[in-house]
């Protein structure tokens, strides 16, 4: 185990028998369309690398990056667009993929932002909510895992950028980590 790691919260297994489940509902879901999957940068990437490979719809890739955090663990609800989408998502059926629902202001300020831009339907997929967290009323279309209200790394998640190679996703030892 990474010495920085107090607890694993979810391993490997379960998280890849997640993965798993969730592509063969969003692919039941999405039967007869094609769909645009949209990685929210950074966090979102290795849990969509892994979701795609189990989706059977034709799709699309692309990636939005967004700045909520700096290296502090609270959401400042100040949303600011790093990287916008290469292409129209007008008339498309759009996944947004994202790794963990907190606050919600990301994803709040996202669904407003891409709506504006017509297309045919728009739908959430987390892997990871903490909904006793929640400052808006987003609830993901598609949800992973609900987790207590512990900072946590690994899979794509990071803490200062690090740890997003873990392969399971781990809570990490105090004093490791500070609050904002
Ligand atoms: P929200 O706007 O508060 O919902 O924050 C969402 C973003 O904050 C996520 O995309 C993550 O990048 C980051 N985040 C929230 N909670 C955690 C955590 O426990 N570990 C790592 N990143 C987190
Ligand atoms: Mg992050």
């Amino acid at each position: 185990m990474h010495p920085d790691i107090q607890e694993i919260l979810l391993t490997e297994e379960q998280i890849a028998q997640k993965v798993d489940e969730l592509g063969k509902r969003i692919s039941e879901d999405y039967r007869g369309y094609e769909i645009l999957v949209v990685g929210i940068l950074k966090g979102a990437v290795v849990f969509m690398a892994d979701l795609i490979r189990h989706i059977t719809v034709p799709l699309a890739i692309d990636f939005m990056a967004v700045s909520s955090y700096g290296k502090a663990s609270e959401s400042s609800g100040v949303v600011k667009i790093l990287k916008d989408l290469d292409q129209s998502i007008e008339g498309r059926h759009v996944l947004l993929v994202e790794d963990i629902v907190d606050s919600g202001l990301t994803l709040k300020y996202m669904l407003d932002n891409l709506s504006t831009r017509k297309p045919a339907s728009l739908k959430i997929c987390t892997l990871l909510d903490k909904p006793s967290r929640r400052k808006t009323d987003v609830v993901p279309d598609y949800n992973g895992f609900a987790i207590p209200d512990k900072f946590v790394v690994g899979y794509g998640l990071d803490y200062g950028e690090q740890y997003r190679n873990l392969r399971e996703i781990a809570v990490l030892k105090p004093g490791k980590y500070s609050n904002g």
